[in-house]
């Protein structure tokens, strides 16, 4: 995966002796955002309830630089942290703490806005392929107003590992069959891993029933049990009290390595008021957010 050269050790797999199945399948919702860049919001407001502590999914890809090349200039942010994935292609990040970052393929932004400042991201290639994510992980209530922290984590310094055969795992958050990723959080416990599974291969994973958790498909198709996610689909899955994992299969009549995300987490159960790039707890909250930045408190 990637043009990386490691080669990353072998792990076996967690036994899942009651696995979850699949609630439901989201296609997502055809957008633009920033400065007319197209995306599909996969995870979008009427799910965050459901899918606490995730708050939304962006996928965006395409060859296409008409689709991309206006990037997202300067916005704010509070109360929350973005991940950012990059699979292909270059964006330069810039915020008004004076960070600065390139993402490159395989690599990851993660950016904990706290209590707020103004950033940028944007694409630094005028042609090729733009691919990848960006996840919105709630912060808890005690957080929302911590100082912003940022992270630039490259493609080489994300953990790896192969098991069943040729199952290759990237874990970017927690902990996947004893790897731990490259960023750790409390409180919402977050698991990001992409698993990239040839034809005919398994992939489980231990997960506590109570931590919400989605399947997002970007290559080929996966099965849980009988039921498939086709390619740019979103899977729900269940939370049955008596599960203790997920077991992903890709199908021997795939004519390509399947690719998904698996994300996973702790809900928060506290109360979720967004407007915008502002998410808190309560309206008074976001209004006050609304505020200081046009105060120029943000940065
Ligand atoms: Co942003």
């Amino acid at each position: 995966m990637n043009d990386n050269p490691r080669q990353p050790a072998h792990h076996s797999l967690a036994d899942v002796a009651v696995p979850r199945g699949i609630d439901h399948i989201v296609a997502g919702v055809s957008t633009s955002d920033g400065d007319g860049v197209k995306l599909t919001r996969v995870l979008h407001q009427p799910l965050q309830q459901r899918l606490d502590p995730f708050l939304m999914l962006d996928a965006f890809g395409t060859d296409n630089p008409g689709d991309y090349i206006g990037g997202f200039p300067n916005h704010p942010h509070r109360g929350f942290e973005t991940v950012t994935y990059m699979i292909a292609g270059r964006m330069r990040h810039r915020d008004s703490k004076g960070n600065e970052g390139l993402l490159q393929s395989g690599g990851v932004q993660w950016m904990t806005a706290g209590r707020g400042l103004v950033h940028s991201e944007m694409p630094e290639q005028a042609e090729g392929s733009m691919e990848g994510f960006q996840l919105w992980l709630n912060l808890p209530a005690k957080d929302k107003m911590r100082e912003p922290w940022y992270g630039d984590i490259q493609s080489a310094q994300i953990p790896e590992y192969r098991a069943d055969g040729e199952v290759l795992v990237r874990v970017i958050a927690g902990h996947s069959n004893g790897v731990a990723g490259a960023v750790q959080r409390e409180h919402t416990e977050p698991l990001y891993v992409d698993v990239m599974l040839p034809p005919g291969t398994e992939f489980r994973q231990a997960l506590p029933p109570e931590h919400n958790a989605l399947i997002y498909v970007f290559r080929e198709s996966v099965f849980i049990g009988s039921s498939e996610i086709p390619t740019k689909r979103m899977a729900i899955l269940d939370n049955a009290p008596e599960t203790d994992g997920v077991v992903v299969r890709a199908p021997a009549t795939n004519h390509s390595p399947a690719r998904m995300l698996l994300i996973a987490g702790r809900p928060l159960r506290e109360p979720i008021a967004q407007y915008g790039p502002f998410v808190m707890n309560t309206r008074e909250q976001v209004t006050q957010a609304v505020h200081d930045f046009q105060n120029g408190k943000l940065g």
